[in-house]
């Protein structure tokens, strides 16, 4: 894989991104010709009705889905595939059941992908108890998902986001409905 080039670094860009769905009755046209750039540091919403596409989108950024014709790119290489380069913030807080939130937030720490760091117990602990913290939920780190509110979970689902930010600096892609993505 080429490096990027110092002014692609941190840059997302969709070029004549056009997107069909097959189905029954014929492909359905989610995006047609959609161009824009977000520079390095730059926060971008994208507005418009339910069914528009916001969410195919930011889909496409992270990798889930293939555009029909033009070009994702992120640090000016194309997107084919998710990487720990990209965070997402599901719509569901997909926590994992069987965790408690302080398992939940260590997950990324303790079985990431492509971070390529050793972290100790005690530094894991400190990370997340971090991240808990910074959503208002350090009384909660004993919880399992199902005990939490859904507001709740989608905070945790936020924090386990942004530990791997520890890591490796991810764009986050956060789909609507999210206050939780509000970040101070
Ligand atoms: N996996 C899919 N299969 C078929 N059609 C889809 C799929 N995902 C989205 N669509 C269709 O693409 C269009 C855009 O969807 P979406 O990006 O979810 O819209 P938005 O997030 O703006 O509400 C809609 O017509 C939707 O039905
Ligand atoms: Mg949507």
């Amino acid at each position: 894989m080429s490096e990027a080039k110092g002014s692609d670094v941190g840059r997302i860009a969709l070029r004549d991104v056009s997107k069909t769905f097959d189905g029954r009755g014929g492909g359905r046209m989610a995006l047609e010709n959609v161009s824009f750039t977000v520079k390095a540091g730059e926060t971008a919403t994208v507005i418009g009705p339910t069914g528009c596409g916001k969410t195919t989108i930011l889909n496409m950024v992270a990798g889930f889905v293939a555009p029909t014709s033009g070009q994702v790119l992120v640090d000016g290489r194309p997107v084919i595939e998710p990487g720990p380069d990209r965070g997402f913030m599901f719509q569901r807080p997909t926590l994992l059941p069987w965790l408690t939130v302080f398992d939940n937030i260590a997950f990324p720490c303790r079985h990431g992908r492509g971070l390529g760091l050793q972290r100790s117990a005690t530094e894991i602990a400190v990370a997340v108890m971090h991240y808990l913290d910074s959503v208002g939920l350090s009384d909660a780190r004993d919880l399992y998902p199902h005990q939490m509110s859904g507001g709740m979970q989608s905070r945790a689902a936020l924090a386990r986001l942004l530990i791997a930010e520890r890591e490796c600096r991810p764009r986050i892609c956060c789909p609507s409905g999210h206050g939780a993505c509000r970040r101070s």
